[in-house]
């Protein structure tokens, strides 16, 4: 079969709305990844995608709309959460399962009794469907159990010679597919993870279960509630295995790799310069989004570069992190490598969010502190070296007779700006270098409390970072209690501080410590901190 390479414009579009109600197959763009389309109401169509793709019959496919009203005829009810969520996630990367109606061929369901619902934002994906004049079923447009295609070039890799047409809409915007959530049992359940966060659907629904094939492999005889689940996915040829370790724990593992023949680095853009295999990378270390756009393309160039292994370094699970993890953990077959050495999460958070109580929460269930603070007062974390270079940039008096006279220091260092840069340009390194000494002696996991974990460059110690929140109004009431400061003078400290985003776009866990019993949530997190590859 030869395949059409059709452009975004009004004629692609044309020419794909015609192949379409012909019966054929066109891979399209979306929002998510690309898919291959059909007519979702036509057999025999829907048929020829599972064997272009060469996938299980009973893996069941999307079925993709324009409009929330082409939804009902394909449903047996719509509930009120299901019409909530269309309201505020459609178009958009979320799709939807309840009970099918009659019009749902069994070929489209995978022989179940219930059908995924989405509505795409892409507006060739739109166009398309209208120009169909049909529902369109699209799983991802990837050959089955290799990773999905998220660019044009890669989708038409994949599919030449196997479909009717490709059209080329670009590079999709969110990256891995949508966000998969049943209503079809009493609570809903995330059956997939995708640009849609679990966060953001809990706001809507209230209550929320996450399937255990989110996390984790399903167990043999464990049901998969989403069959597309229980097949291998997403991989490269490449054998992956995921470190679990820090930063600097990953690059001393895969810098001391010795023999690495055909073996690279899957790793962030902050690590790459320091890693000495050939590396590819999937965004930086804290933005998520970025590393759900790049994670198929650097699967697939893993390929194209003919890796035979590659080390991955272990994505964070906050918001859309997750369908990072659970893509990567797929792709990986669930090999995890859980580095020894002491497990370090970094604590943070504002000013009163109640840090201090959730360190001693940790301290009881087993975890060891170490008070960056308390540390930096200690004499015997400078070197030196470093006085040298105190006295070099503030003046010999910061350091007569080469003991540090921390109220001159401060008092120089604190003048300005610049002077705070060049303070923590010193001081940091013997800091991240006693914390390091600190936490070799420690037995059992480390809780780091450092208020400038990410300015000290700490952060690349941590295997986990874990925030505090708590809502502004009862933070000023512990700051104004706690250091006796009247109102003005809280919400002035609080303008100096980082935003609660800063703290929670970079951690892996968040808890909050706004008031209620915080017993519970300490056992979650502990677990979730404690657990392999937690
Ligand atoms: O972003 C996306 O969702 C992309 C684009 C093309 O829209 N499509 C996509 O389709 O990812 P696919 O077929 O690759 O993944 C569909 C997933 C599978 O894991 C499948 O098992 C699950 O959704 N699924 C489909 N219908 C289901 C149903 N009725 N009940 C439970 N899971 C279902
Ligand atoms: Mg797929």
């Amino acid at each position: 079969m030869t395949t059409e390479i059709l452009r975004g414009g009004p004629e692609g579009i044309a020419r794909a709305g015609e192949i379409l109600r012909a019966g054929g197959l066109v891979a399209i763009p979306t929002e998510t990844v690309y898919g291959l389309a059909a007519n979702a109401l036509d057999p025999v169509a829907v048929k020829k995608i599972f064997e272009a793709k060469g996938r299980p019959g009973d893996n069941p496919l999307i079925v993709h709309i324009t409009e929330v009203e082409q939804w009902a005829a394909l449903v047996s009810a719509l509930p009120k959460r299901a019409l909530e969520l269309a309201e505020r996630f459609w178009p958009g990367p979320l799709t939807i399962t309840l009970p099918k109606s009659d019009i749902v061929p069994y070929e489209t369901s995978g022989g179940l009794d219930t059908v995924a619902v989405r509505c795409p934002s892409h507006p060739a994906a739109r166009a398309v469907i209208e120009a169909a004049g049909v529902p369109l079923a699209a799983p991802s447009a990837n050959i089955s159990g290799r990773p999905s295609p998220n660019t044009f070039a890669h989708t038409y890799e994949h599919l030449r010679g196997r479909v009717d047409a490709v059209l080329d809409g670009g590079d999709c915007s969110v990256g891995v597919e949508s966000t998969v959530v049943s209503l079809c049992g009493d609570v809903p359940r995330l059956l997939r993870p995708g640009g849609v966060t679990e966060g953001q659907l809990r706001v809507v629904l209230g209550e929320l279960e996450i399937d255990p094939a989110v996390l984790g492999e399903l167990k043999p005889g464990e049901p998969a509630r989403s069959p597309g689940m229980k097949y291998k996915h997403y991989a490269p040829r490449a054998r992956i295995e995921v470190i679990d370790g820090s930063p600097e724990e990953f690059l001393e593992y895969v810098n001391g790799l010795g023999e690495t023949e055909g073996a690279y680095a899957l790793c962030f853009e902050e690590t790459v310069k320091e890693v000495n295999i050939p590396a590819v990378t999937y965004g930086p270390r804290y933005d998520r989004a970025a590393q759900a756009r790049e994670l198929f393309r650097a699967l697939h160039r893993l390929d194209e570069l003919r890796a035979e292994r590659a080390y991955a370094q272990m994505p964070g699970r906050a918001g859309v992190g997750l369908a990072v993890y659970n893509r990567l953990m797929r792709a990986a077959g669930f090999r995890i490598r859980e580095l020894p050495g002491p497990v370090i999460v970094g604590l943070v958070g504002q000013s009163g969010a109640g840090k201090s109580t959730v360190a001693a929460e940790l301290v009881k269930r087993g975890f060891q502190l170490i008070d960056c603070d308390g540390l930096t007062r200690r004499d015997d974390v400078y070197d030196s070296a470093c006085i040298e270079a105190l006295c070099k940039a503030f003046g010999p008096e910061v350091a007569p007779d080469g003991r540090l006279d921390r109220r001159e220091l401060a008092g120089r260092a604190f003048r300005d700006p610049e002077g705070v840069r060049l303070l923590g340009e010193i001081t940091f390194p013997p800091i991240i270098r006693a914390v390091r000494g600190e936490a070799a002696g420690c037995r059992g996991p480390v809780l780091l409390d450092a208020p400038t974990l990410f300015e000290a460059g700490l952060d690349r110690i941590c295997r986990r970072i874990l925030a505090v929140t708590a809502p502004e109004k009862v933070r000023l009431g512990r700051v104004m209690e706690r250091d006796g400061l009247p109102m003005e003078r809280a919400l002035e400290r609080f303008a100096a501080q980082q935003p609660e985003a800063f703290y929670t776009g970079r951690a892996d866990l968040v808890i909050d410590n706004g008031g209620g019993p915080i017993g519970p949530r300490i056992e979650r997190v502990c677990a979730q901190l404690k657990g392999a590859g937690g």
